[in-house]
């Protein structure tokens, strides 16, 4: 079982990539399912809209994961509803719409869980993304309520990244980060089988400030303007994670980082 997980999608840029390339990338890398963060798929930077969700799984990707900037277009909070493909982090507070976890069929027969949790350190206030996790391994077992896991676990720190990733050890077969834009040198199995990645990084314009126009940021960080941030123009390059994965087990065989452009 091959699984590709791709970091956050910025912008219009993101979106062409994807829709550019996607479809040669699974075919040549003979991939049998695909997760991708999409909370900054939408052309301000900020969000995701109906219309690029469909777009995107036309191109093959089959659960968009999201994190701080799920409601950033209003409309998700209904199409949400509608929408199992979609999720949004499972420690928002229950009085939110969506889900945070569900189960998909792969292309080839596989019951594949996708887990979308949100990080605590840095980022808004929701539930304690460790407590979550206890309750949701004490009833979701690998094996036997579905064949493989993928966690996206959308956060600012890489320690708390860390941590989740060995919290998971055994039980997932993948927990990788998302939300910095920056993928990270560390791909590797832990040591129960788990395949683990801190950042994905993005889909977007690397020759930016994580996916943003690069001049508007730094007049924004020299205080000299309060410009609206712009998504970066230009060529997107495409990253994420390939990971092979036993179907006895469920577990990892191996990791690496995908960059492609
Ligand atoms: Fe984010």
């Amino acid at each position: 079982m091959r699984l590709l997980f791709l970091g956050d999608i910025v912008g219009n840029a993101g979106c062409n990539a994807i829709k550019k390339n996607l479809k040669k990338i699974l075919q040549s890398n003979e991939i049998d399912f695909v997760v991708a963060n999409g909370e900054n798929s939408y052309s301000s930077g900020v969000g995701i809209s109906e219309n690029i969700t469909n777009e995107m799984f036309s191109c093959g990707i089959d659960v968009i994961t999201t994190g701080n900037h799920v409601w950033d277009q209003k409309e998700t909070l209904e199409h949400i509803k509608k929408e199992n493909r979609l999720l949004r982090p499972l420690n928002m507070s229950n009085e939110l719409p969506g889900q945070g976890f569900n189960i998909y069929k792969s292309n080839n027969g596989f019951r594949v869980g996708v887990l979308n949790l949100i990080g605590n350190v840095f980022m808004k206030k929701s539930d304690n993304v460790f407590e979550t996790s206890k309750k949701f391994l004490s009833s979701n077992k690998l094996k036997e309520n579905f064949d493989f896991l993928i966690v996206d676990f959308h956060g600012e720190t890489t320690s708390e990244k860390m941590a989740i990733g060995h919290f998971f050890d055994g039980n997932a077969t993948l927990v990788v980060g998302t939300h910095t834009h920056v993928p990270t040198n560390d791909s590797r199995v832990l040591e129960k089988g788990t395949a683990y990645q801190t950042d994905a990084g993005m889909c977007g314009v690397y020759d930016s400030v994580i996916g943003m126009n690069k001049e508007i940021s730094l007049k924004r960080f020299l205080n000299i303007s309060s410009e609206k941030w712009l998504p970066a123009r230009g060529e997107a390059t495409i990253c994420g994670v390939i990971v092979d994965a036993n179907a006895d087990t469920g577990l990892a065989i191996n990791i690496k980082s995908f960059i492609y452009g």
